[in-house]
C-alpha cells in the first residue's frame, strides 16, 4: 500500500478551510501566519511558496518577509518582535537553516512560544516532552496522522527512527513513545544499523541520503515512512528509502514526493489555527 499523502493532506486542510470560514463569519477575523526567509536557498524558497500557497488554500492571511542573505541577527530579532506583537500574525516560523553569521537558537527562542507554529521554542520543546504539547511539530504530527489514517497500530510496535535531528528524528521518536511503541533511535554512529533496521515493525528514515534504505535493511511487511527529500544528480527528487527495492515488501510505504511533504505542511496550517483558537 502506497500512502498517499497529498490526498490525507487535502482532507486535513478541506477541514481547516471550513473551520477558518466560520470564524471569519462569526468573529470577522481570520488566523494570519508570518514566513520570514533569509537568503536564497532553492529548496526554502519552494517550502516557503507552499507554505504560503496552503494558507490561501485555507482563507487563512499569510505575510512573506524576504529578507538578504547578508540580514544582520539583529535585524531579524528586530522583526520577530514586531511580528510577536502583531495582532493579527497567530504564527511565526523562521525557515531554516540561516545562514552562518547567524545563531539559529537565538532566533527560535526570540518567536513567542504562543506563536511558535513549528514546535521550536524550548518551551514548547518541554511541553512535548512532558506530554502537555502546545502544538506538536509539524513533520512528527504529520507522520502520525498517516499512521492513524491508515489505521496503522502503533502501540506495542517495535519503531526504528534512523535519523536524530531536532525537527523530525527526536521528535517524531517521542511522539511514538508516547503512542507506546518501543523506540529504538539510530544515526550516524549506531554500529550495528542494519540488525536493528531489520527488527522494525515501523521504521522512520530522515538522514538526508537518497536510498540509504534497501530491502535487504527490512523484515516484510514493515510499514516505511521516508521523511527524506534529496535531489538526484538529474535533478530528480528521491527519498532515503530506494522505494523501487523496498515498496515490495513494505505493507505500506510513503512516497517521495507525494508522502510525508504535504502533510508536514497541512500539520503546519493546522497548528497555525490552533495557535489562533489559544491567542484569541
Ligand atoms: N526547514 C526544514 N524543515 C523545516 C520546518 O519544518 N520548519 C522550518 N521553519 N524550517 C524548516
Amino acid at each position: 500500500m502506497i500512502i498517499d499523502g497529498k490526498k490525507i493532506s487535502e482532507e486535513i486542510l478541506e477541514e481547516v478551510r471550513l473551520e477558518v470560514l466560520s470564524i471569519k463569519e462569526n468573529h470577522n477575523i481570520v488566523p494570519g501566519l508570518a514566513v520570514i526567509i533569509v537568503g536564497d536557498d532553492p529548496a526554502s524558497r519552494i517550502y516557503v511558496n507552499n507554505k504560503k500557497k496552503a494558507c490561501s488554500k485555507v482563507g487563512m492571511y499569510s505575510q512573506e518577509y524576504s529578507l538578504p542573505e547578508n540580514t544582520s541577527q539583529e535585524n531579524l530579532l528586530k522583526l520577530i518582535e514586531k511580528l510577536n506583537s502583531d495582532k493579527n500574525i497567530h504564527g511565526i516560523l523562521t525557515q531554516l537553516p540561516l545562514p552562518k553569521h547567524i545563531d539559529e537558537k537565538a532566533v527560535i527562542e526570540a518567536i513567542c512560544p504562543e506563536k511558535d507554529v513549528d514546535c521550536f521554542h524550548p518551551t514548547n520543546v518541554g511541553r512535548l516532552l512532558t506530554g502537555n504539547a502546545y502544538v506538536l511539530p509539524c513533520t512528527p504530527a504529520g507522520i502520525i496522522e498517516a499512521l492513524e489514517h491508515e489505521k496503522i497500530d502503533i502501540s506495542s510496535k517495535h519503531c526504528v527512527v534512523v535519523g536524530r535531528s531536532n525537527i523530525v528524528g527526536k521528535p517524531i521518536a517521542l511522539l511514538l513513545l508516547q503512542k507506546n511503541a518501543t523506540v529504538t533511535i539510530c544515526h550516524s554512529k549506531t554500529s550495528n544499523l542494519k540488525d536493528i533496521c531489520m527488527q522494525a515493525d515501523i521504521i522512520v528514515c530522515a538522514v538526508g541520503k537518497a536510498n540509504f534504505i534497501s530491502k535487504e535493511m527490512l523484515k516484510n511487511d514493515v510499514v516505511v515512512v521516508d521523511v527524506g527529500i534529496n535531489r538526484l544528480p538529474n535533478g530528480k527528487i528521491c527519498g532515503d528509502v530506494d522505494f523501487q527495492d523496498v515498496e515490495p515488501i513494505a505493507s505500506y510505504i510513503t512516497p517521495v514526493p507525494g508522502g510525508v511533504g504535504p502533510l508536514t505542511i497541512s500539520m503546519l496550517i493546522k497548528n497555525v489555527l490552533e495557535c489562533f483558537k489559544k491567542i484569541k
